[in-house]
């Protein structure tokens, strides 16, 4: 990675390795030693920011991220390869996602080498916690929030962009695929609103139909389209795929779907390999016709659905050895922890 510009704190202190439980690890906060922060008026740059030891923030009680939810969230990872390189996966997208998901929220996003910067910092402020290769990666958590006092609905006068990293394994801890409910109560999203960025506000709604899901014995709840209720959307954290024969299927992105980085990976490296992949709407009917279903996301990386559950009606799908979605996660993993020559320039 690039020398950092601004002064560096770095967690070195002889050791290589933090003293955790690598075998051990799940999607859950292992909090460890720095977090950067910077902060901006409305309109202006960001500052340079600083690596700072991780811990409790201070925040207005009147700040719009605590009255009206104005935040935005991204997740991307690090990955130490073999030969003990540290490397992040396309941080550059994320930083673009945050500045698209800004513009719609009234907010002042960093510009994109502020970002990458900030992530690069991160990271190596913290890189023993970044886990032996195989073992896990570093879950990297850049927030953007309305952090100014303001009690009128208005864009905040100060925007806080922060950065704090976890080593984390698996999101869903599950051995074959994912048993997903289907939900026809609740919706995650609507036309005209923010499904399509990564605001915090997206998450609290699914947060009931997830725990009364898993309450169920499922591992996680598909949604559908909040207009005709016929179309699949997303799973609580992630995108879905669908495969029929030679055609690979997902939503489009056209305001109610978040355009997912591992998506957009995913689809490139599907065509690569002579699938035909398509952004168009999928019915849940075809879902249920499927012969195989899929979910991506940085977090959940690439996942075999093995059922659906419909109603009543629950359809089990291809996984493990031949399905399409262990050979797309093998491309992808072997980019990111550089078994193969990263000839797409994603990794930095
Ligand atoms: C990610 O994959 O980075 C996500 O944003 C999922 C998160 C909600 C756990």
């Amino acid at each position: 990675m690039a020398p950092s510009s601004s002064p560096l704190l770095t967690s070195e202190s002889g050791e290589k390795y933090a003293n955790v439980k690598w075998e051990e690890l799940g999607f859950s906060l292992t909090p460890t030693d720095y977090m950067y922060v910077s902060k901006c008026r409305q309109g202006e740059s960001f500052s340079d920011g600083k690596i700072v030891p991780y811990g409790d923030i201070s925040i207005t009680p009147c700040s719009p991220i605590l009255n009206y939810g104005q935040g935005l969230f991204e997740g991307l990872k690090a990955y130490r390869t073999e030969d003990d390189r540290i490397r992040v996966f396309r941080p550059e997208q994320n930083a673009l996602r945050m500045q698209t998901g800004a513009e719609r929220l009234c907010m002042t996003p960093p510009s994109t080498e502020k970002f990458v910067e900030a992530v690069k910092q991160t990271v190596l402020a913290n890189k023993k916690w970044v886990p032996p290769a195989g073992k896990g990666t570093l879950y990297i958590r850049p927030l953007l929030i309305g952090s100014g006092a303001i009690l009128g609905v208005a864009p905040a006068p100060e925007y806080t962009f922060l950065i704090y990293v976890s080593p984390v394994g698996d999101y869903h801890k599950v051995s074959s695929g994912l048993n997903l409910k289907v939900d026809h109560k609740y919706h995650r999203a609507h036309y005209g609103g923010t499904g399509g960025v990564k605001s915090c506000t997206n998450y609290a709604p699914v947060v009931k139909s997830l725990v009364e899901a898993k309450s169920s014995g499922f591992s996680d709840v598909l949604f559908l389209d909040a207009a005709t209720g016929r179309n699949i959307e997303e799973v609580s954290a992630c995108n879905i795929f669908i495969v029929r024969g030679n055609i690979v299927s997902t939503p489009p992105t056209s305001g109610t779907i978040l355009p997912g980085i591992t998506r957009k990976s995913i689809s490139e490296l599907a065509r690569d390999i002579g699938y035909q992949v398509q952004e168009r709407d999928v019915s849940i009917d075809e879902l249920l016709e499927a012969e195989e279903a899929f979910c991506t996301g940085t977090a959940v990386v690439v996942k075999a659905v093995e059922s659906v559950t419909f109603h009543e009606k629950k359809v089990k799908y291809r996984t493990g050895e031949g399905a399409l979605s262990t050979k797309l996660h093998s491309m992808l993993t072997s980019i990111q922890m550089g078994l193969v020559e990263d000839t797409k320039g994603w990794m930095v």
